[in-house]
């Protein structure tokens, strides 16, 4: 299941970087979507605006690889996750765009409809050019896709598809609402 961001409190259509990425990053990955296989996309970040993104360990070893600039662009690898081995791919979500701080900066500068979701605590004081995310999305790794390098690349590029998809409906939802 890809869990998207589906409460949007406010217009501004605010997801067009992620969406300018999309055309090269969905024809690099190839929009093989998997039935079989139930992703999960997560927005993990340190100082997160909804607490459910908050970035866990294996995340934040990620996220401060990205800060510190050590780190550059796509990381994908495997890891283990409640007790299940899965695939996972993560990539850098840096505010490039001013409008994001309208939101991102102070609760008071932040939509009132905002600070009664999500509180006046978290998602504040992020500045142009920080990582402030990683998306991430994975995918649980049946022993078939294990053994078999081609089916592994399949997923990939499945995983791939659903980080552009993930950002295509941010895109929908934010104009939309
Ligand atoms: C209209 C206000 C608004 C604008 C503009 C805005 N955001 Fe957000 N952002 C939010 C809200 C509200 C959430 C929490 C959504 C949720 O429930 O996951 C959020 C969540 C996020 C998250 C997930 C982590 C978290 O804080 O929960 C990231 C990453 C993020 N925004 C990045 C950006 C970037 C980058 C931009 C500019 C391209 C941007 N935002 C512009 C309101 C905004």
């Amino acid at each position: 299941m890809i869990e998207l961001k589906l409460e949007v409190p406010n217009t501004n259509a605010f997801y067009m970087e992620v969406s300018s990425n999309l055309v090269d990053w969905v024809n690099r990955g190839g929009p093989f979507i998997s039935p079989n296989e139930s992703f999960s996309y997560k927005e993990a970040a340190l100082n997160p605006t909804n607490r459910s993104n908050t970035a866990d360990e294996f995340e934040k070893g990620i996220l401060e690889g990205y800060r510190s600039g050590r780190v550059n662009g796509d990381v994908q690898g495997f890891t283990s996750r409640q007790g299940s081995q899965v695939f996972y791919i993560a990539r850098p979500m840096a505010v490039k765009d001013p409008k994001c701080l309208d939101c991102h900066t102070t609760p008071e500068a932040a939509p009132t409809r905002q600070v009664e979701l999500y509180g006046r605590e978290g998602g504040y004081g992020w500045t142009m050019g920080e990582v402030v995310a990683a998306q991430m999305v994975y995918v649980p790794m049946s022993e078939a896709v294990r053994g078999n390098p081609r089916d592994l690349k399949l997923v990939i590029g499945a995983l791939a598809a659903a980080l552009g998809v993930a950002a295509i409906v941010g895109v929908v939802l934010l104009r939309r609402a």
